[in-house]
């Protein structure tokens, strides 16, 4: 099911670029989306169970810039949804120059209990949904010489105790990044983000004993915050840039550790 909401009528030939995040409704994909917004994007604000949050991310924008967010909702393990929500990005503000993949589920699969239905999920947010939003996009990135942002993490290179799907997912996130770069040269440029640590998972914060061990993992000796990740996705979105296949690490050099 999709769902998109505008203020007002659209301008014709509005020459902003679009650019659809998915997960956005709250933390990261928010941050991501508000920082996209300043620097003159349309966004389409995709969420799944947190439409109060996304409705009230679209209003913040829409307030401070005309027809500047919109929404899409859509559980993105619907594979069947997923050409959909690229046909409503399209014909929301008609047309599509970014597409950030940063939804993603996150929790732990200690082996011996981890099930089927878990590597499903895992894998449809973190992998299956990026290659086929990608895929039912590309025509129109290529239009564009637009660009793909995946959100990856670190641990997509090293992994996390009792975190073995989540971290199977995010490493095949790493190759889809690489690989699209490959094969969407010249047109279309395709990086990542590897957080680190920069928000914790939501509804479970942290003893003070547990926040002292993870930040004495960290060599910049605090988490990143949501903005670190947004500042590093408008850096590679921008059009003019050399960039293309990269994983940048933003994770205050927590991975010279591992
Ligand atoms: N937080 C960190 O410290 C950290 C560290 C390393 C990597 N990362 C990566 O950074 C990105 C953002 O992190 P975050 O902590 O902000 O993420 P999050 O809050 O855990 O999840 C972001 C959103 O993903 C959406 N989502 C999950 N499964 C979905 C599904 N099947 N269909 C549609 N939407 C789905 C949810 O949308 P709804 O709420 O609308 O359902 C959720 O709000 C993720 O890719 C994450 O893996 C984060």
């Amino acid at each position: 099911m999709s769902d998109i909401q505008l203020n007002t009528p659209l301008a014709d030939n509005d020459p902003r670029p679009v650019a659809l995040v998915t997960g956005a409704g709250k933390r990261v994909g928010a941050a991501i989306a508000r920082k996209l917004q300043r620097e003159n994007y349309r966004v389409v604000i995709h969420f799944n169970h947190s439409r109060t949050h996304a409705e009230a991310l679209a209003s913040e924008l829409n307030a401070l810039k005309v027809n500047s967010a919109a929404l899409v909702q859509a559980d993105l393990g619907d594979v069947n949804s997923l050409p959909d929500v690229a046909k409503k990005t399209l014909q929301v503000f008609g047309r599509c120059d970014l597409l950030v993949n940063n939804a993603s589920s996150f929790y732990p699969t200690p082996v011996g209990k981890a099930t089927v239905q878990q590597w499903q999920d895992l894998f449809a947010s973190n992998a299956q949904a990026p290659f086929f939003l990608a895929q039912a996009l590309i025509p129109e990135l290529q239009k564009n010489n637009g660009s793909i942002i995946n959100i990856c993490d670190v641990h997509a290179h090293r992994p996390l105790r009792e975190h073995t799907l989540y971290c199977m997912a995010k490493a095949a996130n790493k190759m889809l990044t690489q690989s699209l770069a490959l094969e969407l040269a010249p047109t279309v440029r395709v990086n990542g983000v590897a957080p680190g640590a920069v928000l914790w998972p939501e509804g479970s914060p942290p003893s003070a004993d547990r926040l002292e061990e993870k930040l004495q993992a960290i060599p910049l000796q605090q988490l990143g915050g949501a903005e670190a990740i947004a500042d590093a996705v408008a850096f590679l979105a921008q059009p003019q840039n050399y960039i293309t296949g990269q994983i940048l690490n933003v994770d205050g050099g927590k991975s010279l550790l591992q």
